[in-house]
């Protein structure tokens, strides 16, 4: 059985223009989230809502779902009017976020650290019934038993999926995603439930189906940013060659250079995007042409690196 394939959001990295060009060029994946949209200050940022916009978010053989981040249940409501406004009728909630600044404040792996608060946003998503939730969730912000506790009222929501991450928030990304751990989620969840953490191979796909044969998917995050190909070749069976992977890469980068040159403000800010491009690349790229790309201080020195991928 091949299982459906989703790419994680990843903020700084998996934006409107990457999810296009990798669904164009690389394609195998059936469903791309945005990154977290989150509540600040009275609104949400400009460049989240771009990010978001229907317009730029068409993709001819893959789904796009947008993600918000509601550290209580008034955020989770001014962000599903931006959801509702611009016409989605499907949306993630980030419960699995690690990063200090954001989890003090109840966001991402935070809310886990405060059921009440998380079990008020559950009670309020049947005022949305237009609406198809899916969480995507560590197990923890301290331990595993909190996500574990959360089960029955996750259960009794109105949910079309759960995405996990096992590990705790206050892993960040240290030691290693949890597999017993999802286990015990497992056993206790009636949602579809996806998997998500450490997925580098197409063999780490089938280790990890063969241990979990009734999920409902498989996210992944870097190891599709180091290697763009990996749902297709997973989906087909076949290897891409370290020359199909570069011209790839290199069709992919020419459609994010094209798009960025045309918004970025100055040489500057047009260098530091694409630099950040490379940033999970280093394995497809000859060790000296990724030095001068990533190390460069000149657009005209990045451009000749460019040309020798
Ligand atoms: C740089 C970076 C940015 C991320 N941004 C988000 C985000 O916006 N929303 C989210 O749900 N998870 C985010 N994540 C977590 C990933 O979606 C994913 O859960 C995590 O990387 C584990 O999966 P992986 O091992 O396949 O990468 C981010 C992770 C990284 C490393």
């Amino acid at each position: 059985m091949i299982y459906p394939i989703s790419f994680a959001p990843l903020q700084g990295f998996t934006l409107a223009i990457y999810r296009e060009a990798h669904a164009e060029v690389f394609g195998g994946v059936d469903t791309y989230y945005s990154p977290f949209v989150r509540w600040e200050r009275g609104s949400v940022r400009n460049r989240d809502l771009h990010d978001i916009d229907p317009k730029y978010n068409i993709l001819e053989h893959a789904r796009f779902v947008p993600q918000i981040l509601p550290g209580n249940v008034d955020e989770f409501r001014s962000l599903m009017m931006v959801i509702v406004r611009l016409g989605y009728h499907e949306v993630d909630m980030n419960w699995g976020c690690p990063f200090p600044l954001l989890t003090k404040r109840h966001k991402g792996a935070g809310l886990l650290a405060v059921p009440d608060e998380a079990k008020r946003i559950l009670n309020a998503l049947s005022d949305y019934p237009d609406i198809r939730f899916s969480i995507k969730m560590r197990l923890g912000m301290t331990s595993f038993d909190e996500g574990i506790a959360l089960a029955t009222s996750l259960n009794e929501a109105p949910l079309y999926q759960i995405t996990v991450h096992p590990r705790v928030g206050i892993q960040q990304y240290k030691g290693e995603a949890d597999w017993d751990a999802f286990a015990r989620f497992v056993d206790r969840c009636r949602h579809l439930l996806v998997y998500n953490g450490d997925i580098q191979s197409v063999e780490n796909i089938e280790q990890l189906t063969g241990r979990f044969p009734t999920i409902a998917g498989v996210m992944i995050g870097r190891g599709l940013l180091s290697r763009p190909s990996l749902a297709a070749e997973y989906k087909t069976g076949k290897r891409w060659s370290e020359q199909q992977l570069r011209e790839g890469v290199r069709r992919m980068h020419d459609i994010i250079y094209s798009y960025e040159s045309s918004v970025c403000q100055g040489e500057v800010q047009l260098l530091s995007k694409m630099q950040c491009f490379w940033e999970y690349l280093s394995p497809q790229i000859d060790k000296r042409i990724f030095k001068r790309l990533t190390k460069c201080t000149k657009l005209k020195n990045y451009l000749e690196a460019a040309k020798d991928i």
